[in-house]
């Protein structure tokens, strides 16, 4: 063997021998709180992990003065991986300029310094939360994916600003070929995971940007025929998810739309509090690069209280051993352990109902990573 490919294989080794550097970003209200439950479940699993904890969101702004400090920003380009729990909060709203408020300054700065372009947003109905739906019987037992473009759209496009002394504001929607190329090749990729069906939402009728991402995902779909994809219009889709939520495997999406049907789809779960959420890149060190967060926000009311549900945290972390570590067993085996506890009965304040048993974040935290030991 040459020295250059014994190199090679040495280094593979000292690669496999360390554990993978996961970034922690708790961030505001009831982030932190969350947060530390989601370690603790994936600390029970047994994986090789280094937890690195930094500053963002409100709370980063109040001590260095940005929401995004840099060497957050450094810890998360070297990291394999971020658990994210919640930034911003009515402290944060009025924050001038605007461009350090917590949700633009360091979630969306965040989205685009580290490229994460594919938002993966999988409503799942717990069975035995099913009565929490807002659909009637079993209307509401759902399984999809919202995979929503994040780095594009009208949430990036410039120009964005006030003119004639601030009476007339302009927001830009900008999309290239090259961007609805690469999330439409993640959406096929997770549909070839599942039902192997995607429906791409668009406004076609009316907008520029939809005619062109209609144009480039019949034409991929052309090209990948072992994917059936339909296309829909935005609201037409808003109405058909009420209606017959169950017509829905993989919904593809912009930025904008996205953000709106991936709310709506939760609900249908009936709690934005228990759904997860990936936000992906291009490999790093070979593995997908991800950002994992509850899709719920700070709840600053509840925070500090005990009160939060850490489910949906708990849930990225699963997200984070599937997709960025190719771990599906303990994925698997976390996702089962919260159905057990749900199972059983345990409940946080915001699931609750008579005949259950109402305990703590730390609590629900624990008893899930119990079933892991
Ligand atoms: C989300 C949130 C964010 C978004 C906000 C907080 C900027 O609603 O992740 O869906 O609009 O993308
Ligand atoms: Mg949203």
């Amino acid at each position: 063997m040459t020295i250059r490919a014994r190199a090679r294989v040495f280094s593979f080794i000292i690669r496999i021998n360390m554990a993978f550097k996961v970034a922690v970003l708790p961030g505001d209200g009831i982030g932190p709180e969350v947060t530390a439950e989601a370690v603790r479940v994936l600390k029970a699993c047994g994986g090789d992990y280094d937890f690195q904890e930094a500053l963002v969101g409100g709370i980063a702004w109040e001590k260095t003065g940005t929401p995004l400090p840099n060497e957050t920003l450094d810890l998360c380009r070297t990291a394999d991986a971020i658990l994210m729990g919640a930034v911003g909060g009515p402290k944060y709203d009025n924050i001038q300029p605007p461009s350090l408020r917590p949700e633009i300054g360091a979630l969306l700065a965040l989205r685009r310094e580290l490229e994460l372009f594919a938002n993966v947003r999988p409503a799942k109905t717990l069975p035995p939360l099913l009565n929490a739906s807002p659909l009637k019987g079993d209307h509401g037992l759902i399984d999809l994916v919202v995979v929503r473009e994040l780095t594009g759209g009208i949430y990036f496009g410039e120009p964005r600003e006030r003119r004639e002394n601030g009476t007339v504001a302009v927001d830009t929607c900008i999309y290239s070929r090259s961007e609805i190329e690469r999330i439409t090749e993640r959406a096929f990729s997770i549909a070839r995971a599942r039902k192997r069906e995607i429906v791409s939402v668009d406004k076609a009728n009316v907008l520029e940007t939809s005619r062109l991402w209609r144009e480039v995902v019949t034409e991929m779909a052309g090209a990948n025929k072992d994917v059936k994809v339909t296309h829909m219009l935005i609201d037409n889709c808003a109405m058909q998810l009420v209606r017959d939520p169950k017509q829905f495997d993989v919904i593809l999406t912009e930025n904008m739309f996205g953000d709106v049907l991936s709310d709506e789809a939760s609900m249908i779960t009936g709690s934005l509090g228990l759904l997860p959420s990936a936000s992906l890149g291009n490999p790093r060190n070979g593995k997908p690069f991800g950002l994992y967060e509850p899709v719920h926000g700070s709840a600053p009311d509840i925070a500090g209280q005990g009160r939060a549900n850490p489910i949906a945290a708990i849930l990225s972390g699963a997200m984070m051993l599937r997709y960025t570590f190719n771990d599906s067993v303990n994925a698997d085996r976390v996702e089962a352990a919260v159905e057990q506890v749900l199972g059983e009965g345990l409940r946080t304040a915001d699931i609750f109902e008579k005949g259950t048993k109402l305990i703590s974040t730390v609590e629900m935290g624990s008893a899930i990573a119990a079933k892991l030991a």
